[in-house]
C-alpha cells in the first residue's frame, strides 16, 4: 500500500471509512479497499521467513502508520488546544479529526463520546474510578467472568476494596464462552456492572454481547465490554450491542502504543467526575475552587499523546480501507487452517471453541509452553507462551500456562505451515 501524499500530512479527514490526505487537504480514497490478499509487504517488520504469531499481544504497523508518526513527530509537531499558531492550530485539527475517525469506527453517537486514554487498561481504570467510585458502594456486585484479561479484574478488586463491593466471576461452558445462562440466574439488583471481553485474548472466545447486555440492563446494572482483541478483527457498533462502556488499545489495530479510547454515551460520560486533575481537563481554575472542562476533555487531563492519537487514525483508516469484515474472515480462514493441522498432531490440546477470533491456545502433551515458544523460535515462528495475563482462567483451564497462536491481517498459510511444522519439531525433541 502507498503511503499518504507527505506535503500537507495531517490526516485531517473525519468520519469512519475515509482515506488518506491529500496537499487539499481532501481525503483521498484509501488505495487498500477491496483488495484481497498480500498484505505483509505493507509491514517492514516482517522480514521474509519470519512468522509472526503474536498480534494478540501487539499487532505489526504498517508504512502508512510509520509514516503518519514520523510526520506528527517530525514537520508537523506541535502541541494541541492551546497554541494560536497555524501548526498548533494544524495538530488540534487532526487531534480531533482523529476522535470522529474513532467515533465513526465504533459507530458512536458523536465524537464527544470519544475519551482518549493511554490504552484499554487506562480505559477500564478510568470506569473505576471515576464512575465505579460514584456508583458502587458497600454490599454492591461486579459481575466478571474466568476468561477476562487482568486489566478487566484488578481495577474492578481495587473498588471492592475501596467501597466493601464483592466480584463475581462467571464460569464458562465447556466450549470456552461466558456462560450466560450462569450470569442469567446469579445476576441480582446488587449487581451494578457486568464487565466482559468482547473475545477472549486467550480462548478467541466471542461473546453474545447483545444478549449479556440484555441480562446486565435487566438488573439495571451498567455493562462494560472490552474489546481489545475485537476491534482489531471484527467490525464494532457500540450502538447495536447495547454496552454502556466500550474500551480498546490502539497497538492492537495496527496502531501505535500508548493510546486507545473509552467510549460511553454522552450523557453517560457527563454524569462522571475526573479522575485525574491538570491542565486541559478543567474549565477555571481558582483557589477559591475548581470548575472542570465537558467530556471528553474532562477524562484528558495534561498534555495528551498527540502523535499517537494521530497515528491512531491512520491505523483505523487501513484496517477500514481493507475492510473489518475482510479481516475477520481472513484471519478466520487462517485460524481454521492452523487449527484443523494442529489437531491432527498427536499429543497436541487446542482450547477454545471451533470458530474462535483470530487466536489459537495450544498444549503439546506435557511440554512447557515456553520450551515451546523456544524451539518454535529457533524456526523463526513466533508465538507467545504464558499465562496471557489470564491467570484465573489458566487456574480454570487446570494448566500453568497456554501456548498462544494468533493472527492478523498479514498471516498467511506459510505462518501455518511453519507453526505446524514447528509443533512437530517439538515432538521430536521431547519425544
Ligand atoms: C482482552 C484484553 N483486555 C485488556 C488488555 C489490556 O490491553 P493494554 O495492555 O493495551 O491496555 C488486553 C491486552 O492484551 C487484552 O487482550
Amino acid at each position: 500500500m502507498s503511503a499518504p501524499a507527505t506535503s500537507s500530512p495531517l490526516p485531517l479527514a473525519g468520519g469512519a471509512g475515509g482515506g488518506s490526505v491529500t496537499d487539499t487537504g481532501l481525503p483521498t480514497p484509501n488505495p487498500s479497499r477491496g483488495r484481497e490478499g498480500d498484505y505483509r509487504a505493507d509491514f517492514p517488520a516482517l522480514d521474509e521467513g519470519w512468522h509472526y504469531l503474536d498480534s494478540a499481544a501487539t499487532a505489526q504497523k504498517p508504512n502508512v502508520v510509520l509514516d503518519a508518526i514520523a510526520r506528527a513527530y517530525g514537520p508537523d509537531y506541535a502541541t494541541v488546544h492551546r497554541g494560536v499558531y497555524e501548526r498548533s492550530a494544524n495538530m488540534t485539527l487532526a487531534y480531533e479529526a482523529s476522535r470522529k475517525r474513532v467515533a465513526g469506527f465504533l459507530n458512536a453517537a458523536s465524537e464527544r463520546e470519544i475519551v482518549f486514554t493511554s490504552g484499554a487498561t487506562e480505559s477500564i481504570n478510568l470506569v473505576a474510578e471515576s464512575w465505579g467510585n460514584a456508583n458502587i458502594g458497600e454490599g454492591d456486585r461486579i459481575m466478571l467472568s474466568q476468561l477476562e484479561h487482568h486489566s478487566n479484574i484488578v481495577p474492578w478488586q481495587m473498588l471492592a476494596e475501596r467501597v466493601g463491593a464483592h466480584v463475581d466471576a462467571a464460569p464458562l461452558t465447556a466450549e470456552g464462552h461466558v456462560d450466560l445462562d450462569w450470569i442469567e440466574a446469579n445476576i441480582t439488583e446488587r449487581h451494578k456492572l457486568v464487565s466482559l471481553a468482547h473475545v477472549s485474548n486467550v480462548l478467541g472466545s466471542l461473546l453474545d454481547a447483545r444478549r449479556a447486555a440484555d441480562i446486565a440492563h435487566k438488573v439495571g446494572a451498567k455493562f462494560l465490554l472490552d474489546g481489545c482483541q475485537a476491534a482489531p478483527r471484527l467490525p464494532v457498533d457500540v450502538q447495536a450491542l447495547g454496552c454502556d462502556f466500550y474500551v480498546f488499545s490502539g497497538h492492537k489495530i495496527y496502531g501505535p502504543t500508548g493510546i486507545g479510547a473509552l467510549w460511553a454515551p454522552y450523557e453517560q460520560l457527563d454524569a462522571m467526575p475526573p479522575w485525574k486533575g491538570g491542565g486541559s481537563m478543567i474549565d477555571r481554575v481558582s483557589f477559591d475552587g475548581t470548575t472542570f472542562a465537558p467530556p471528553p476533555g474532562r477524562f484528558e487531563a495534561g498534555t495528551p499523546h498527540i502523535v499517537g492519537v494521530v497515528g491512531l487514525d491512520m491505523a483505523i483508516q487501513y484496517v477500514e480501507g481493507i475492510g473489518l469484515d475482510v479481516i475477520s474472515a481472513h484471519e478466520n480462514a487462517t485460524l481454521a487452517k492452523a487449527r484443523e493441522a494442529l489437531r491432527g498432531v498427536n499429543s497436541v490440546r487446542v482450547f477454545g471453541p471451533d470458530e474462535s477470533m483470530g487466536i489459537l491456545s495450544f498444549a503439546v502433551g506435557d511440554v512447557h509452553p515456553h520450551d515451546v515458544a523456544t524451539i518454535l523460535d529457533e524456526g523463526g515462528v513466533a508465538i507467545r507462551a504464558g499465562h496471557h495475563c489470564a491467570q484465573p482462567l489458566m487456574d480454570y483451564l487446570g494448566v500453568p500456562a497456554t501456548a498462544r497462536a494468533s493472527f492478523g491481517i498479514y498471516s498467511d498459510d506459510s505462518d501455518v505451515a511453519a507453526l505446524v511444522e514447528g509443533v512437530e519439531r517439538v515432538r521430536k525433541i521431547f519425544g
